[in-house]
């Protein structure tokens, strides 16, 4: 399909098969007034319904005498497959809105990992918005009717620009390259993989604090830095140990072609094949209690720092069932022990409770305010 529906079972943009482009924000309410925060999300919906169907974000775009209901870049440009997610923070949960008694317990505040440098300026937020579309324009046309209907309600705290999808979630696509060069989301979790889904990315709410969530999931975003100067001096050996995939055929280093499963066990000369503490076999489920992610990075370069460096890396984006089991462990093992490490640097992060699925004539997270 060319556009996508707002409306269905499950968010759209989580396995919704991955568009070119990414424009992710997090924004802070402003206001302490849960009345205010509640029309908001329901602007919020109308609006998205109306831009992913490639209409403008409101009715009226031509009376003189007030601003305009749409920004206009996106007029004439197709949908471009556009998807609006939207997720909550820990932060919505405090004494402001009366939501207190409502913090999922999964919604945890994410532990500091070995090698995390991380900006607050570039962390956390109260709500998440995530524009994905084919055509950047229109991703960042979406956000930004988005902020501007939220005005004096909600202001943007930090937000991204993403290209270059790092993970496919459909089999029918080549599986595209992160900025090391390596094939990106062979073994993502794929939409058509139904009880991999239910176990490790729907939630499967447990008590009165996230029965709100049915339907919905967990979102991990983390800004990874590559210090990619020096990754693009080491010997093509190197680099692909430090994966465990072969750069051109993304092929496991234990043998075969890409879809291959990897054989960690598998041994040359010099010990397994497969470096035990490359990236793949590290965050492969074997090493990781049989937890699998979905995957929906994408690549970033904002420019290049004072010393001419590109400021590039992997805007990771994973959907999860729960963080505790289905993050912190893994990115605790990577972080100590993956080859990969040396090279990056996590400068942002964040973790959202993604709602459900909206029904027509409902807003985003409806049932949070019920
Ligand atoms: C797999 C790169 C960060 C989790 C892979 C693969 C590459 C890669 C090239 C192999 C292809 C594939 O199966 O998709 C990177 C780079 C990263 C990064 C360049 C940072 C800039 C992370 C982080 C996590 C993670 C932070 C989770 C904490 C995974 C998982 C797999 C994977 C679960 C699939 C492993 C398997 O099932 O075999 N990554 N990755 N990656 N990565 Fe990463």
């Amino acid at each position: 399909p060319t556009t996508f529906d707002l409306y269905g079972e499950h968010q759209s943009g989580i396995v919704t098969p991955v568009q070119d482009r990414l424009h992710f924000a997090a924004f802070d309410v402003l206001t302490d007034d849960r009345e205010s925060l509640v029309a908001l999300l329901q602007a919020w919906t109308v609006a998205a319904a109306e831009m992913m169907a490639g209409r403008p974000a409101g009715p009226d775009i031509s009376s003189y005498n007030a601003p305009p209901d749409d920004t206009g870049e996106a007029i004439g440009l197709p949908s471009s497959r556009l998807t609006i997610t939207f997720g909550f923070g820990r932060s919505l949960f405090d004494d402001r809105f009366g939501l207190a008694d409502r913090l999922p317990e999964a919604l945890v505040e994410l532990p500091h990992f070995p090698g995390d440098n991380l900006d607050p300026a570039r962390s956390d937020g109260d709500l998440c918005v995530q524009a994905c579309a084919d055509d950047p324009q229109v991703a960042v046309h979406a956000v930004r009717n988005l902020a501007r209907i939220g005005f004096g309600t909600v202001g943007v705290r930090w937000s991204q620009l993403g290209f270059g999808k790092t993970s496919t979630t459909t089999r029918d696509e080549q599986t595209p390259r992160n900025l090391m060069g390596f094939k990106d989301g062979t073994m993502n979790l794929k939409s058509d993989e139904q009880s991999d889904l239910d176990e490790h990315v729907w939630v499967e709410p447990s008590d009165d604090r996230d029965a709100w969530l049915a339907g919905g999931s967990y979102l991990v975003a983390r800004r990874i830095n590559m210090t990619i100067e020096i990754w693009d001096r080491q010997t093509l050996q190197s680099q692909e140990g430090d994966i465990g995939r072969t750069k051109a055929e993304g092929a496991p280093l234990s043998g075969g072609t890409e879809h291959d499963d990897p054989d960690f066990e598998l041994a040359g000369r010099d010990g397994p094949l497969i470096d035990p503490a490359s990236h793949v076999a590290l965050a492969h489920p074997t090493a990781n209690n049989g937890v699998r992610l979905l995957r929906r990075g994408y690549n970033f370069v904002d420019g290049s720092t004072e010393i001419g460096r590109l400021d590039a890396g992997l805007f990771f984006l994973a959907y999860v069932t729960d963080p505790r089991s289905h993050y912190i462990p893994m990115q605790t093992q990577l972080a100590s022990k993956d080859r990969l490490q040396e090279y990056l640097q996590h400068t942002g992060s964040a973790l959202f409770a993604i709602p459900g699925g909206i029904a027509p004539g409902e807003h985003v997270g409806q049932a949070l305010f019920a």
